[in-house]
């Protein structure tokens, strides 16, 4: 299948886990892809390895996000999809957290994340596509996980406001909501191999479908959003969580 033959893509953190399997099928539909993050080693891999172009660029950097935007111009001119992907966990009960720790996480997830999209907003094609990752953690309560909910909830609530404000160019806005996904992400660090492996296991047994989500899957329903297949969801979000909230 070639869904996306003649468009242009752009992934944030498409350079690990959930952006690099998007990257990855996007690559493998069609699209011409460019990615993002801020590590240069794994960009210079993926980009060979895809077949994708890859620029450096933090998205809590306004100056970053500018240079990338110019950059995207001069090369792949217009883009018809975005995935306002990049992101970061970090767990802290509520009474450890600092100030710090706080802004460190809103200043990528949810800063990066809203301007990543609005400095876009010139090189969007009109009819574009948009997909913020957020997380189903957005509406529970767990422990550790105050500051990141908060944030993903945010990047929720932004699908909404932003299709709103972009009905008038028929820019799509929707959530992409994965549950526990095995990525570098749960790679939590300061842990050893035996309390990672814990931790994983317990998360796992709280899971109805009894396993993690693999990027791979995470990817599939992103392509869906950016496809012309889920032209009648606007400001919605599509969660794949193996049963975590509704079971
Ligand atoms: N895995 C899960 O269980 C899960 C569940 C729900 C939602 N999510 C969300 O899914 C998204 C992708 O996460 P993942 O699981 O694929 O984790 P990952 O493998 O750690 O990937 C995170 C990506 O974000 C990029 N990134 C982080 N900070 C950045 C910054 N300041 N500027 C630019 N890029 C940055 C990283 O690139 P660099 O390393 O180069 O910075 C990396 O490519 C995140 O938004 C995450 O919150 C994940």
């Amino acid at each position: 299948m070639d869904r996306f033959s003649g468009k242009t893509a752009v992934v944030t953190g498409g350079n690990s886990g959930i952006g690099l399997a998007i990257a990855n099928r996007l690559r493998q539909e069609g699209a011409e892809v460019v990615i993002s993050g801020r590590n240069r080693v794994s960009l210079d891999a993926a980009a060979r390895e895809l077949g994708v172009r890859a620029i450096e660029a933090d998205v809590s950097r306004m100056d970053d996000l500018d240079r990338f935007y110019a950059t995207l111009a001069d090369t792949v001119g217009k883009i018809d999809l975005l995935y306002a992907n990049a992101g970061i966990f970090e767990a802290k009960p509520l009474a450890e957290v600092t100030e710090a720790f706080f802004d460190r996480q809103f200043v990528i997830n949810v800063k990066g994340l809203f301007f990543t999209v609005q400095k876009a907003l010139p090189h969007l094609r009109d009819g574009a596509v948009v997909v913020l990752t957020s997380s189903m953690i957005h509406d529970a309560g767990w422990p550790g996980c105050s500051v990141y909910a908060a944030g993903k909830a945010a990047v929720r609530s932004m699908a909404r406001s932003f299709s709103a404000d972009l009905l008038a160019r028929r820019i799509r806005v929707n959530a992409l909501t994965p549950g526990v996904t095995a990525t570098p992400i749960l790679d939590w660090p300061g842990m050893s191999e035996s309390e990672r492996a814990a931790g994983l296991e317990a998360l796992r047994a709280r899971i109805p479908v009894g396993r993690l989500a693999s990027p791979d899957e995470i990817a599939e329903a992103a392509l869906f959003l950016g496809s012309a297949a889920s032209a009648y969801m606007i400001g919605g979000e599509l969660r794949l969580d193996g049963g975590m909230t509704e079971l």
